[in-house]
Protein backbone atom coordinates (compact mmCIF):
# COMPACT_ATOMS: atom_id res chain seq x y z
CA UNK A 1 0.00 0.00 0.00
CA UNK A 2 1.57 3.43 -1.22
CA UNK A 3 -0.18 5.21 1.07
CA UNK A 4 1.87 6.80 3.84
CA UNK A 5 4.38 4.72 2.63
CA UNK A 6 7.24 7.25 3.62
CA UNK A 7 6.44 6.61 7.23
CA UNK A 8 7.77 3.05 6.84
CA UNK A 9 10.53 2.12 8.32
CA UNK A 10 14.08 1.46 6.65
CA UNK A 11 16.55 0.16 9.53
CA UNK A 12 13.38 -0.24 12.18
CA UNK A 13 11.79 -3.97 11.93
CA UNK A 14 8.21 -3.84 10.92
CA UNK A 15 5.81 -6.91 9.23
CA UNK A 16 5.62 -6.21 5.70
CA UNK A 17 1.74 -5.56 6.36
CA UNK A 18 -0.47 -5.75 8.89
CA UNK A 19 -1.16 -5.81 12.97
CA UNK A 20 2.16 -6.45 15.16
CA UNK A 21 3.13 -5.65 19.18
CA UNK A 22 5.09 -6.93 21.61
CA UNK A 23 8.70 -8.82 20.91
CA UNK A 24 7.85 -12.61 22.03
CA UNK A 25 10.59 -14.99 23.03
CA UNK A 26 13.89 -13.40 21.96
CA UNK A 27 16.59 -15.77 22.07
CA UNK A 28 20.08 -16.78 19.76
CA UNK A 29 20.79 -19.79 18.49
CA UNK A 30 22.89 -21.27 16.30
CA UNK A 31 24.53 -18.56 14.91
CA UNK A 32 20.97 -16.56 14.42
CA UNK A 33 19.10 -14.44 16.53
CA UNK A 34 15.28 -15.46 16.61
CA UNK A 35 12.31 -12.49 17.38
CA UNK A 36 8.86 -13.65 17.23
CA UNK A 37 6.07 -11.25 17.72
CA UNK A 38 2.54 -10.80 18.36
CA UNK A 39 0.87 -10.39 14.97
CA UNK A 40 -1.90 -10.36 13.42
CA UNK A 41 -2.02 -11.93 10.09
CA UNK A 42 -5.35 -10.52 8.17
CA UNK A 43 -5.52 -6.62 9.82
CA UNK A 44 -3.50 -3.91 10.83
CA UNK A 45 -5.67 -3.69 13.94
CA UNK A 46 -5.24 -6.56 17.32
CA UNK A 47 -6.94 -9.51 16.57
CA UNK A 48 -6.37 -13.20 15.37
CA UNK A 49 -3.02 -12.94 17.58
CA UNK A 50 -0.08 -15.25 16.01
CA UNK A 51 3.54 -15.07 16.83
CA UNK A 52 5.11 -14.02 13.56
CA UNK A 53 9.07 -14.93 13.38
CA UNK A 54 11.56 -13.37 12.26
CA UNK A 55 15.31 -14.59 12.09
CA UNK A 56 18.66 -12.06 11.52
CA UNK A 57 22.72 -12.83 11.58
CA UNK A 58 23.17 -9.42 13.05
CA UNK A 59 20.06 -8.24 14.99
CA UNK A 60 19.67 -5.25 12.37
CA UNK A 61 19.25 -6.77 9.04
CA UNK A 62 15.96 -9.42 10.13
CA UNK A 63 14.21 -11.19 7.30
CA UNK A 64 10.81 -12.14 7.91
CA UNK A 65 10.04 -16.01 7.97
CA UNK A 66 6.77 -16.98 9.43
CA UNK A 67 3.67 -14.85 9.81
CA UNK A 68 2.77 -18.08 11.73
CA UNK A 69 5.31 -19.52 13.84
CA UNK A 70 2.36 -20.24 16.20
CA UNK A 71 -1.24 -19.72 15.67
CA UNK A 72 -4.30 -20.01 18.28
CA UNK A 73 -5.44 -23.49 17.00
CA UNK A 74 -6.10 -24.89 20.39
CA UNK A 75 -8.62 -25.22 22.94
CA UNK A 76 -6.47 -23.63 25.44
CA UNK A 77 -5.16 -20.26 22.59
CA UNK A 78 -7.72 -20.44 20.19
CA UNK A 79 -8.63 -16.67 21.27
CA UNK A 80 -5.29 -16.11 21.04
CA UNK A 81 -0.81 -16.78 21.43
CA UNK A 82 -0.07 -14.29 23.44
CA UNK A 83 3.20 -13.29 25.11
CA UNK A 84 6.02 -15.26 26.32
CA UNK A 85 9.45 -15.78 26.76
CA UNK A 86 12.36 -18.68 26.32
CA UNK A 87 14.65 -20.18 28.12
CA UNK A 88 17.81 -22.10 27.01
CA UNK A 89 18.62 -25.22 29.37
CA UNK A 90 22.30 -25.77 30.26
CA UNK A 91 21.61 -28.92 27.44
CA UNK A 92 20.71 -26.65 25.00
CA UNK A 93 16.83 -27.52 24.91
CA UNK A 94 14.56 -24.69 24.32
CA UNK A 95 11.64 -24.16 26.19
CA UNK A 96 9.09 -21.63 25.51
CA UNK A 97 5.81 -20.63 27.48
CA UNK A 98 3.34 -18.29 26.60
CA UNK A 99 0.23 -17.15 27.27
CA UNK A 100 -3.14 -18.57 25.95
CA UNK A 101 -6.46 -16.50 25.70
CA UNK A 102 -8.83 -19.91 26.39
CA UNK A 103 -12.01 -20.75 24.35
CA UNK A 104 -13.44 -19.46 27.58
CA UNK A 105 -11.97 -16.86 27.24
CA UNK A 106 -9.21 -17.38 30.18
CA UNK A 107 -5.75 -16.34 30.59
CA UNK A 108 -3.65 -19.89 30.73
CA UNK A 109 0.25 -20.54 30.53
CA UNK A 110 1.40 -23.41 28.07
CA UNK A 111 4.31 -24.54 26.57
CA UNK A 112 5.57 -25.11 23.58
CA UNK A 113 9.64 -26.15 21.85
CA UNK A 114 11.04 -26.40 18.51
CA UNK A 115 10.43 -29.40 16.88
CA UNK A 116 13.87 -29.96 15.47
CA UNK A 117 16.47 -28.57 17.95
CA UNK A 118 19.25 -28.97 14.95
CA UNK A 119 17.57 -26.16 12.58
CA UNK A 120 19.12 -23.03 13.14
CA UNK A 121 15.99 -21.13 12.00
CA UNK A 122 13.60 -23.25 14.25
CA UNK A 123 11.36 -23.28 11.77
CA UNK A 124 8.48 -25.53 13.66
CA UNK A 125 7.05 -25.90 17.08
CA UNK A 126 5.21 -28.25 18.80
CA UNK A 127 2.77 -27.26 21.27
CA UNK A 128 2.72 -29.45 24.54
CA UNK A 129 -0.16 -31.98 24.27
CA UNK A 130 -0.91 -31.70 28.13
CA UNK A 131 -1.47 -27.89 27.58
CA UNK A 132 -2.47 -25.81 29.52
CA UNK A 133 0.64 -25.65 32.08
CA UNK A 134 -0.75 -23.57 34.69
CA UNK A 135 -4.31 -21.99 34.82
CA UNK A 136 -4.90 -18.93 37.32
CA UNK A 137 -4.64 -19.73 40.90
CA UNK A 138 -7.42 -18.84 43.89
CA UNK A 139 -7.37 -15.31 43.72
CA UNK A 140 -6.05 -14.05 40.60
CA UNK A 141 -8.52 -13.50 38.06
CA UNK A 142 -9.21 -15.39 34.93
CA UNK A 143 -7.94 -12.36 32.61
CA UNK A 144 -5.07 -11.30 35.31
CA UNK A 145 -2.21 -13.59 34.41
CA UNK A 146 -0.29 -13.38 31.40
CA UNK A 147 3.28 -13.04 30.34
CA UNK A 148 5.42 -15.84 31.71
CA UNK A 149 9.16 -14.44 32.11
CA UNK A 150 12.79 -16.65 31.00
CA UNK A 151 13.58 -19.33 33.73
CA UNK A 152 15.92 -18.76 36.17
CA UNK A 153 17.51 -21.63 38.22
CA UNK A 154 17.41 -21.09 42.29
CA UNK A 155 19.45 -22.12 44.46
CA UNK A 156 17.68 -25.29 44.86
CA UNK A 157 18.34 -26.20 41.42
CA UNK A 158 14.48 -25.87 40.85
CA UNK A 159 13.52 -23.45 37.65
CA UNK A 160 11.71 -20.26 38.40
CA UNK A 161 9.37 -17.90 36.21
CA UNK A 162 7.61 -14.90 37.38
CA UNK A 163 4.15 -13.70 35.61
CA UNK A 164 2.58 -10.67 36.40
CA UNK A 165 -0.76 -9.80 37.80
CA UNK A 166 -2.98 -7.92 40.36
CA UNK A 167 -4.91 -8.31 43.16
CA UNK A 168 -7.90 -6.53 43.14
CA UNK A 169 -7.89 -3.81 40.70
CA UNK A 170 -4.98 -1.87 42.01
CA UNK A 171 -2.21 -3.86 43.90
CA UNK A 172 0.08 -4.59 41.17
CA UNK A 173 2.13 -8.00 41.66
CA UNK A 174 4.49 -10.58 40.24
CA UNK A 175 3.83 -14.79 41.61
CA UNK A 176 6.54 -16.91 41.41
CA UNK A 177 6.95 -20.79 40.37
CA UNK A 178 9.06 -22.92 40.67
CA UNK A 179 9.33 -26.18 38.52
CA UNK A 180 11.94 -29.12 37.65
CA UNK A 181 10.89 -29.73 34.14
CA UNK A 182 8.43 -26.97 32.65
CA UNK A 183 4.84 -28.93 32.99
CA UNK A 184 4.29 -29.15 36.99
CA UNK A 185 4.94 -25.80 38.75
CA UNK A 186 4.60 -24.69 42.42
CA UNK A 187 3.14 -21.67 43.55
CA UNK A 188 5.47 -19.73 45.95
CA UNK A 189 3.53 -18.59 48.54
CA UNK A 190 4.84 -14.74 48.32
CA UNK A 191 5.16 -12.39 45.92
CA UNK A 192 8.34 -11.86 44.04
CA UNK A 193 7.25 -7.74 44.74
CA UNK A 194 4.00 -6.15 44.79
CA UNK A 195 3.19 -2.28 44.74
CA UNK A 196 0.03 -0.88 45.45
CA UNK A 197 -1.46 1.34 43.02
CA UNK A 198 -0.23 0.18 40.14
CA UNK A 199 -2.68 -1.88 38.35
CA UNK A 200 -2.49 -5.05 36.11
CA UNK A 201 1.23 -5.83 35.43
CA UNK A 202 1.76 -7.07 31.95
CA UNK A 203 5.12 -8.32 30.31
CA UNK A 204 7.28 -8.47 33.48
CA UNK A 205 10.85 -8.49 33.02
CA UNK A 206 13.42 -9.60 35.31
CA UNK A 207 16.86 -9.95 35.05
CA UNK A 208 20.50 -9.67 36.83
CA UNK A 209 23.36 -6.94 36.30
CA UNK A 210 26.68 -6.49 37.16
CA UNK A 211 27.34 -3.75 38.99
CA UNK A 212 30.61 -3.32 38.21
CA UNK A 213 30.96 -5.49 34.86
CA UNK A 214 30.42 -4.18 31.19
CA UNK A 215 29.01 -7.49 30.29
CA UNK A 216 25.30 -8.86 30.49
CA UNK A 217 24.29 -11.47 32.81
CA UNK A 218 22.44 -14.83 32.23
CA UNK A 219 19.25 -14.89 34.00
CA UNK A 220 20.15 -17.32 36.40
CA UNK A 221 23.14 -15.55 37.88
CA UNK A 222 23.05 -14.13 41.41
CA UNK A 223 25.49 -13.22 44.22
CA UNK A 224 27.82 -10.71 44.65
CA UNK A 225 27.90 -7.56 42.70
CA UNK A 226 24.86 -8.75 40.85
CA UNK A 227 22.04 -6.65 41.28
CA UNK A 228 18.24 -7.58 39.83
CA UNK A 229 16.26 -5.52 37.41
CA UNK A 230 12.21 -5.83 37.48
CA UNK A 231 10.36 -4.11 34.94
CA UNK A 232 6.82 -4.22 34.50
CA UNK A 233 4.50 -2.73 31.66
CA UNK A 234 1.40 -1.33 33.52
CA UNK A 235 -1.50 -2.05 31.87
CA UNK A 236 -2.68 1.63 33.33
CA UNK A 237 -0.22 3.95 32.59
CA UNK A 238 1.01 1.90 29.21
CA UNK A 239 4.69 2.39 29.94
CA UNK A 240 7.17 0.53 30.99
CA UNK A 241 8.42 0.87 34.59
CA UNK A 242 11.08 -0.63 35.95
CA UNK A 243 13.16 -0.45 39.29
CA UNK A 244 16.90 -1.74 40.58
CA UNK A 245 16.97 -3.34 44.00
CA UNK A 246 18.40 -7.38 45.39
CA UNK A 247 16.65 -10.74 44.93
CA UNK A 248 16.94 -13.01 47.76
CA UNK A 249 16.70 -16.31 46.25
CA UNK A 250 15.74 -17.63 50.07
CA UNK A 251 12.61 -16.49 49.38
CA UNK A 252 12.12 -15.33 46.13
CA UNK A 253 11.47 -11.53 46.83
CA UNK A 254 12.47 -8.97 45.37
CA UNK A 255 13.56 -5.72 47.15
CA UNK A 256 14.11 -1.94 45.83
CA UNK A 257 17.16 -0.30 46.34
CA UNK A 258 14.93 2.94 46.75
CA UNK A 259 11.29 2.23 47.72
CA UNK A 260 10.68 5.59 46.50
CA UNK A 261 11.45 4.54 43.00
CA UNK A 262 9.84 1.30 42.93
CA UNK A 263 8.58 -0.50 40.13
CA UNK A 264 5.55 1.89 38.88
CA UNK A 265 6.55 4.86 40.46
CA UNK A 266 9.95 5.53 39.62
CA UNK A 267 12.14 4.79 36.47
CA UNK A 268 11.23 4.36 32.71
CA UNK A 269 13.24 2.27 30.15
CA UNK A 270 11.49 4.95 28.15
CA UNK A 271 9.66 7.90 28.22
CA UNK A 272 7.83 7.69 24.91
CA UNK A 273 5.65 6.08 23.02
CA UNK A 274 7.26 2.11 24.13
CA UNK A 275 5.21 -0.71 25.31
CA UNK A 276 5.94 -4.31 26.32
CA UNK A 277 9.33 -4.91 25.93
CA UNK A 278 11.68 -7.91 26.78
CA UNK A 279 15.32 -8.67 27.65
CA UNK A 280 17.25 -11.92 26.78
CA UNK A 281 21.05 -12.74 27.59
CA UNK A 282 22.95 -13.09 24.35
CA UNK A 283 25.04 -16.05 24.67
CA UNK A 284 26.83 -15.06 21.60
CA UNK A 285 28.51 -11.96 22.62
CA UNK A 286 27.56 -11.95 26.62
CA UNK A 287 25.21 -9.29 26.61
CA UNK A 288 21.83 -8.44 27.31
CA UNK A 289 19.59 -7.04 24.82
CA UNK A 290 16.31 -5.89 25.27
CA UNK A 291 13.61 -5.13 22.26
CA UNK A 292 10.23 -3.25 22.18
CA UNK A 293 6.93 -2.34 21.15
CA UNK A 294 6.41 1.18 19.43
CA UNK A 295 2.92 1.92 19.16
CA UNK A 296 0.76 3.84 16.86
CA UNK A 297 -0.27 7.30 18.07
CA UNK A 298 -2.43 7.89 14.81
CA UNK A 299 -5.99 6.25 14.17
CA UNK A 300 -7.28 2.90 13.52
CA UNK A 301 -8.89 4.34 10.32
CA UNK A 302 -5.17 5.45 9.10
CA UNK A 303 -4.00 1.96 10.44
CA UNK A 304 -5.92 0.34 8.06
CA UNK A 305 -5.76 2.37 5.36
CA UNK A 306 -2.12 2.10 5.58
CA UNK A 307 -2.22 -1.43 6.08
CA UNK A 308 -0.08 -1.73 9.29
CA UNK A 309 0.92 -0.84 12.70
CA UNK A 310 3.35 -0.98 14.99
CA UNK A 311 7.35 -1.15 14.48
CA UNK A 312 9.97 -2.49 17.05
CA UNK A 313 12.89 -0.42 18.63
CA UNK A 314 16.40 -0.90 17.88
CA UNK A 315 17.64 -3.43 20.13
CA UNK A 316 19.38 -2.19 23.09
CA UNK A 317 21.95 -3.30 25.09
CA UNK A 318 21.19 -2.73 28.66
CA UNK A 319 23.72 -2.58 31.74
CA UNK A 320 23.62 -1.40 35.34
CA UNK A 321 24.62 2.45 35.34
CA UNK A 322 27.85 2.04 37.79
CA UNK A 323 28.50 6.10 37.38
CA UNK A 324 24.95 7.22 38.73
CA UNK A 325 24.40 4.03 40.61
CA UNK A 326 20.75 4.30 40.34
CA UNK A 327 19.48 3.38 36.26
CA UNK A 328 20.23 1.12 34.07
CA UNK A 329 21.70 2.57 30.42
CA UNK A 330 20.36 1.48 27.29
CA UNK A 331 22.46 1.66 24.08
CA UNK A 332 21.73 0.36 20.50
CA UNK A 333 23.56 -2.35 19.80
CA UNK A 334 26.84 -2.01 18.09
CA UNK A 335 25.50 -3.95 15.06
CA UNK A 336 23.30 -0.95 14.13
CA UNK A 337 27.18 0.98 13.26
CA UNK A 338 27.57 -1.77 10.09
CA UNK A 339 25.11 0.43 8.59
CA UNK A 340 26.97 3.85 8.63
CA UNK A 341 27.81 5.37 5.55
CA UNK A 342 29.18 8.82 5.30
CA UNK A 343 29.44 11.26 8.15
CA UNK A 344 29.56 14.33 8.66
CA UNK A 345 31.30 16.88 11.61
CA UNK A 346 30.45 19.79 13.13
CA UNK A 347 32.71 20.94 16.48
CA UNK A 348 32.02 23.88 18.37
CA UNK A 349 28.86 25.20 16.20
CA UNK A 350 28.10 28.45 18.35
CA UNK A 351 24.10 28.62 18.99
CA UNK A 352 23.09 31.32 20.36
CA UNK A 353 19.67 32.71 22.47
CA UNK A 354 16.54 32.12 20.31
CA UNK A 355 18.49 30.77 17.03
CA UNK A 356 18.43 27.50 15.19
CA UNK A 357 21.18 26.21 12.52
CA UNK A 358 21.31 23.88 9.95
CA UNK A 359 23.35 20.85 10.24
CA UNK A 360 23.62 20.08 6.69
CA UNK A 361 23.80 16.17 5.78
CA UNK A 362 21.76 16.13 2.89
CA UNK A 363 18.54 13.87 3.35
CA UNK A 364 18.38 13.33 7.11
CA UNK A 365 15.27 10.88 7.15
CA UNK A 366 17.96 8.06 8.22
CA UNK A 367 20.50 9.10 10.38
CA UNK A 368 22.46 8.35 13.53
CA UNK A 369 23.33 11.40 15.41
CA UNK A 370 25.88 11.94 18.19
CA UNK A 371 25.32 15.35 20.40
CA UNK A 372 27.35 17.09 23.31
CA UNK A 373 26.16 20.32 24.29
CA UNK A 374 28.55 23.03 26.44
CA UNK A 375 26.18 25.52 28.06
CA UNK A 376 27.30 28.76 28.64
CA UNK A 377 25.49 31.09 31.55
CA UNK A 378 25.49 34.47 29.98
CA UNK A 379 23.10 36.44 32.91
CA UNK A 380 22.89 35.72 36.70
CA UNK A 381 19.64 35.07 36.71
CA UNK A 382 18.43 32.05 38.37
CA UNK A 383 16.87 29.81 35.70
CA UNK A 384 13.19 28.41 36.74
CA UNK A 385 11.38 26.03 34.14
CA UNK A 386 7.82 24.42 34.80
CA UNK A 387 7.38 21.81 37.20
CA UNK A 388 7.83 19.11 35.06
CA UNK A 389 10.97 20.26 33.02
CA UNK A 390 9.43 19.44 30.07
CA UNK A 391 5.67 20.55 30.56
CA UNK A 392 5.80 23.29 28.09
CA UNK A 393 7.56 21.92 25.77
CA UNK A 394 10.71 23.55 23.47
CA UNK A 395 8.89 26.57 22.64
CA UNK A 396 8.78 27.52 26.35
CA UNK A 397 11.87 29.57 27.15
CA UNK A 398 13.74 30.21 30.26
CA UNK A 399 17.58 31.45 31.10
CA UNK A 400 19.09 28.01 30.27
CA UNK A 401 17.05 26.50 28.00
CA UNK A 402 15.65 24.83 26.24
CA UNK A 403 18.93 23.82 23.31
CA UNK A 404 18.82 20.16 21.21
CA UNK A 405 18.26 19.07 17.36
CA UNK A 406 15.37 19.68 15.75
CA UNK A 407 14.99 16.44 13.67
CA UNK A 408 12.76 15.88 10.79
CA UNK A 409 12.58 19.51 10.18
CA UNK A 410 10.90 21.07 7.04
CA UNK A 411 13.61 23.85 6.22
CA UNK A 412 10.74 26.08 6.63
CA UNK A 413 10.00 24.69 9.90
CA UNK A 414 6.99 23.67 9.38
CA UNK A 415 7.34 20.85 10.92
CA UNK A 416 9.80 19.63 13.16
CA UNK A 417 10.59 17.44 16.29
CA UNK A 418 12.56 19.09 18.89
CA UNK A 419 15.33 16.61 21.06
CA UNK A 420 16.24 18.55 24.26
CA UNK A 421 17.84 19.42 27.50
CA UNK A 422 16.25 22.13 29.69
CA UNK A 423 18.05 22.98 32.52
CA UNK A 424 17.22 24.54 36.11
CA UNK A 425 18.79 25.79 39.36
CA UNK A 426 16.87 23.48 41.82
CA UNK A 427 16.26 25.24 45.15
CA UNK A 428 19.77 23.60 46.59
CA UNK A 429 21.77 25.64 43.93
CA UNK A 430 22.89 23.09 42.26
CA UNK A 431 21.32 22.21 38.36
CA UNK A 432 18.82 20.07 37.26
CA UNK A 433 18.58 18.67 33.79
CA UNK A 434 15.68 17.55 31.82
CA UNK A 435 16.19 15.29 28.35
CA UNK A 436 12.59 16.00 26.62
CA UNK A 437 11.29 15.30 22.91
CA UNK A 438 8.36 17.55 21.89
CA UNK A 439 6.11 16.19 18.88
CA UNK A 440 3.14 18.71 19.42
CA UNK A 441 4.87 20.61 15.77
CA UNK A 442 6.05 17.33 14.53
CA UNK A 443 3.17 16.89 11.94
CA UNK A 444 0.59 18.71 10.21
CA UNK A 445 -1.92 15.43 9.81
CA UNK A 446 -5.07 15.69 11.94
CA UNK A 447 -6.05 12.60 14.32
CA UNK A 448 -2.27 12.22 15.38
CA UNK A 449 -2.03 12.31 19.28
CA UNK A 450 1.11 14.12 19.94
CA UNK A 451 2.88 14.65 23.52
CA UNK A 452 5.60 16.18 25.07
CA UNK A 453 7.85 13.37 26.56
CA UNK A 454 10.53 13.64 29.13
CA UNK A 455 12.21 13.44 32.06
CA UNK A 456 14.27 14.40 34.88
CA UNK A 457 18.06 13.24 33.52
CA UNK A 458 21.71 12.96 36.04
CA UNK A 459 24.45 14.59 34.47
CA UNK A 460 27.50 14.59 37.00
CA UNK A 461 29.66 16.91 37.55
CA UNK A 462 31.95 17.50 34.44
CA UNK A 463 30.07 15.91 32.04
CA UNK A 464 28.51 17.81 29.37
CA UNK A 465 25.09 17.35 27.60
CA UNK A 466 25.51 14.41 25.03
CA UNK A 467 22.94 12.83 23.64
CA UNK A 468 22.32 10.31 20.85
CA UNK A 469 19.38 10.05 18.31
CA UNK A 470 18.87 7.20 15.33
CA UNK A 471 16.32 8.74 13.09
CA UNK A 472 13.91 6.38 10.77
CA UNK A 473 11.67 8.15 8.79
CA UNK A 474 8.83 7.97 11.45
CA UNK A 475 10.31 6.94 14.67
CA UNK A 476 13.31 8.89 16.57
CA UNK A 477 15.26 6.98 19.15
CA UNK A 478 17.31 9.47 21.36
CA UNK A 479 19.62 8.27 24.35
CA UNK A 480 20.36 11.26 27.06
CA UNK A 481 23.86 10.70 28.43
CA UNK A 482 25.02 7.74 26.83
CA UNK A 483 21.74 6.09 27.85
CA UNK A 484 20.53 6.97 31.71
CA UNK A 485 17.40 7.84 29.85
CA UNK A 486 15.33 7.14 26.87
CA UNK A 487 12.69 8.83 24.48
CA UNK A 488 11.13 7.09 21.43
CA UNK A 489 8.61 8.96 19.27
CA UNK A 490 6.29 8.01 16.83
CA UNK A 491 6.06 10.80 14.03
CA UNK A 492 3.70 11.55 11.46
CA UNK A 493 5.25 14.04 9.10
CA UNK A 494 3.57 15.23 5.95
CA UNK A 495 6.02 17.49 4.81
CA UNK A 496 9.41 16.47 6.20
CA UNK A 497 9.81 13.54 4.73
CA UNK A 498 12.18 12.35 2.24
CA UNK A 499 14.69 15.11 0.70
CA UNK A 500 12.77 17.62 2.49
CA UNK A 501 13.77 16.36 5.98
CA UNK A 502 16.40 18.21 7.75
CA UNK A 503 18.47 18.91 10.53
CA UNK A 504 18.42 21.61 12.37
CA UNK A 505 20.44 22.51 16.32
CA UNK A 506 18.18 25.14 18.33
CA UNK A 507 18.93 27.16 21.51
CA UNK A 508 15.46 28.56 23.19
CA UNK A 509 17.78 29.85 26.17
CA UNK A 510 17.17 33.30 26.96
CA UNK A 511 20.55 33.90 28.61
CA UNK A 512 22.96 31.14 27.58
CA UNK A 513 25.15 30.20 24.60
CA UNK A 514 25.02 26.85 23.52
CA UNK A 515 28.61 24.83 22.02
CA UNK A 516 27.48 22.00 20.10
CA UNK A 517 30.06 19.16 18.49
CA UNK A 518 27.79 16.53 16.33
CA UNK A 519 28.85 14.14 14.23
CA UNK A 520 26.49 12.45 11.90
CA UNK A 521 26.39 9.59 10.01
CA UNK A 522 23.72 8.74 7.47
CA UNK A 523 22.51 5.10 7.56
CA UNK A 524 21.71 2.55 5.07
CA UNK A 525 18.65 0.40 5.16
CA UNK A 526 18.94 -2.62 6.92
CA UNK A 527 16.82 -4.10 3.86
CA UNK A 528 14.73 -6.40 5.80
CA UNK A 529 12.28 -8.68 3.78
CA UNK A 530 11.37 -11.80 3.51
CA UNK A 531 14.07 -14.94 4.09
CA UNK A 532 15.68 -16.56 1.04
C1 LIG B 1 0.76 -6.37 26.12
C2 LIG B 1 -0.25 -7.50 25.98
C3 LIG B 1 0.15 -8.71 26.79
C4 LIG B 1 -0.56 -9.82 26.11
C5 LIG B 1 -0.45 -9.41 24.67
C6 LIG B 1 -1.64 -9.79 23.82
O1 LIG B 1 0.73 -5.49 25.05
O2 LIG B 1 -1.53 -7.04 26.35
O3 LIG B 1 -0.18 -8.60 28.17
O4 LIG B 1 0.03 -11.06 26.34
O5 LIG B 1 -0.31 -8.00 24.66
O6 LIG B 1 -1.42 -9.45 22.48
Amino acid sequence: NAMFSWQRTFFHFQPEGNWMNDPNGPLYHKGWYHLFYQYNPESAVWGNISWGHAVSRDLITLAYISAYAMVPDQPYDVNGVWTGSATILPDGRIIMLYTGDTIDGVQVQNLAYPANLSDPLLLNWVKYPGNPVLVPPPGIGPKDFRDPTTAWLGHDGKWRITIGSRVGTTLGVSLVYTTNDFIKYELVDRFLHAVPGTGMWECVDFYPVSVHGSKGLDTSVNGHGVKHVLKASLDDTKMDHYAIGTYFSNNDTWVPDNPEEDVGIGLKLDYGRYYASKTFYDQNKERRILWGWINETDTEANDLAKGWASVQTIPRTVLFDHKTGSNIIQWPVEEVESLRLGSTEFNDVLVEPGSVVELEVGTATQLDILTEFELEALGSEKATISEEGCGGGAAERSSLGPFGLLVLAHQSLSELTPIYFNVANSSKGSREAYFCADEKRSSKAPDVFKQVYGSKIPVLEGENFSMRVLVDHSIVESFGQGGRRVITSRIYPTEAIYGAAKLFLFNNATSANVKATVKVWRLNSAFIQPFS
